[in-house]
C-alpha cells in the first residue's frame, strides 16, 4: 500500500475504538433527546418551551454543574406525552448506537419526570419496550430497561413510583430488569433510599445507583453496603479513598464512567485530567458510556475517541479491556456475554 494510504497507528486505534463491538450501560434515554426532536415533539404536542429556537436551546447547553444541567434536561423531557414520543426518542438513540457498533444497551428512564406531568408509567414503558423490540429486529441490538428513582424527591415518592410500575414490571420481566438512582447527588445520599431498594431486591430486581460523580466516596460505600447495588454509575471519585478502590477492585464492581459528561458538568476541568486511565491501572472494571449524549456533545464512540485522544496512556489493550468490561458488567445472560466476548476477541485478532 502506498504510504499515504497507510493508516497511522493512531488512526488504527481510533478505527478500532469505533468499530469494536461494545455495550452501553449508562445512558439516560431522556438525555438522548436532541434539540430538533424536542422542538418537533413540542409542536406536535402543543407544549410551549422557554427557548425560541433549536439554536437558542443548544446555546443554553453550557453547564456549571449537575444541577444546571438537570434544570434544562427536565425542561427538554416535558415535550414527551404519548407512547409514540417515547418510541421515537428511543429509536433515534438505537439508530445512533447501532452506527457506533453498540450490540447491547441498558437504558435508564426517569418515570417521575413524566408521571409528575400526568403521563402514566405504562405509556412510558410501553413506548420504550416497543422501541427495544424494534431495535432488535432492525439493528440486532439487544437491550434492557432500568427504572431510575429521582433522588431529590422523597423515598415515599420512590415507593409510590414502584407501586405504579409493578404492573409494567410484571408484564415486561425480561426487559425491565432493574432500578437505579439519579438526579441531584449532593445532599441526597444513597441511604435515603434504603427501604425502597430493599423492596426492589425482594422483587428480584437488579440494582445500580449513581454515586461518586459529584458526591463523596462515602456515597459509593453506602450504595454498596446499604443499597447493595451491583454496579456504580460514574464512581470516579472512588480514587480519593484507597480502601474503597481496593474493595471495588476485589469485588469487580463495575463503574459506568461517562467522560464527556464529567467534563461538561465540571467534575474534571478537561478530558486530559480525566482519571479513566488511572481507574484501569488500579484494576477497576471501568466502562465508557455517554450518559446524556444529546446534552454532553457525543454518543459512545465520541466518548471513546475524545478520551483516547486526550489521554495518550490509553492503548489498544485498554480499548479491548473497556469493551470486555462492558460485556462483563452487563445484566445479560452468561451465554450472551460469552458470545460477545468471543466476537470481541475475533475483532481484535483481525485488527
Ligand atoms: N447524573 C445524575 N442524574 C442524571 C444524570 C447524571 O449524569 N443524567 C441524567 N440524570
Ligand atoms: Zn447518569
Amino acid at each position: 500500500m502506498p504510504p499515504e494510504l497507510e493508516q497511522s497507528s493512531h488512526e488504527r486505534l481510533l478505527t478500532l475504538l469505533c468499530d469494536m463491538p461494545k455495550a452501553e450501560l449508562h445512558i439516560h434515554i431522556e438525555g438522548s433527546l436532541e434539540p430538533e426532536l424536542i422542538f418537533a415533539l413540542a409542536q406536535r404536542n402543543g407544549v410551549s418551551l422557554a427557548y425560541p429556537s433549536v439554536g437558542a436551546l443548544r446555546a443554553a447547553y453550557a453547564f456549571s454543574d449537575l444541577q444546571s444541567f438537570l434544570d434544562i434536561y427536565y425542561a427538554g423531557a416535558s415535550v414527551l406525552l404519548h407512547e409514540a414520543d417515547f418510541y421515537e426518542m428511543a429509536m433515534a438513540y438505537f439508530r445512533r448506537a447501532a452506527a457506533d457498533h453498540v450490540v447491547h444497551a441498558e437504558l435508564f428512564f426517569d418515570p417521575q419526570t413524566h408521571t409528575e406531568r400526568g403521563v402514566p408509567i405504562e405509556v412510558v414503558v410501553n413506548g420504550l419496550v416497543r422501541a427495544c423490540e424494534a431495535a432488535e429486529a432492525e439493528f440486532g441490538i439487544t437491550s434492557l430497561l432500568i427504572l431510575c428513582f429521582l433522588r431529590h424527591l422523597s423515598e415515599e415518592a420512590a415507593f409510590d413510583t414502584l407501586d405504579q410500575a409493578l404492573p409494567s414490571i410484571e408484564a415486561h420481566r425480561d426487559r425491565l430488569v432493574g432500578v437505579g438512582l439519579d438526579s441531584s447527588e449532593r445532599g441526597h445520599p444513597p441511604e435515603k433510599f434504603a427501604r425502597v431498594y430493599a423492596r426492589c431486591r425482594e422483587l428480584g430486581l437488579r440494582l445500580v445507583a449513581h454515586a461518586g460523580e459529584e458526591g463523596p466516596p462515602a456515597y459509593i460505600w453506602s450504595a454498596l453496603d446499604v443499597l447493595k447495588v451491583e454496579r456504580i454509575d460514574h464512581g470516579v471519585r472512588c480514587v480519593e479513598d484507597p480502601a474503597l478502590v481496593a474493595r471495588l477492585a476485589a469485588e469487580r464492581v463495575p463503574l459506568t464512567v461517562c467522560p464527556l459528561s464529567n467534563v461538561k458538568l465540571r467534575v474534571f476541568d478537561t478530558l486530559a485530567q480525566h482519571n479513566l486511565a488511572r481507574l484501569l491501572e488500579l484494576g477497576l472494571c471501568a466502562t465508557v458510556n455517554s450518559d446524556d449524549p444529546a446534552y454532553f456533545g457525543g454518543y459512545i464512540n465520541q466518548n471513546f475517541v475524545a478520551t483516547f485522544e486526550a489521554l495518550p496512556a490509553l492503548t489498544a489493550a485498554h480499548a479491548y479491556t473497556l469493551a470486555r468490561n462492558s460485556f462483563e458488567a452487563s445484566f445479560a445472560s452468561t451465554t450472551q456475554k460469552t458470545r460477545w466476548m468471543h466476537a470481541l476477541d475475533a475483532h481484535f485478532a483481525q485488527g
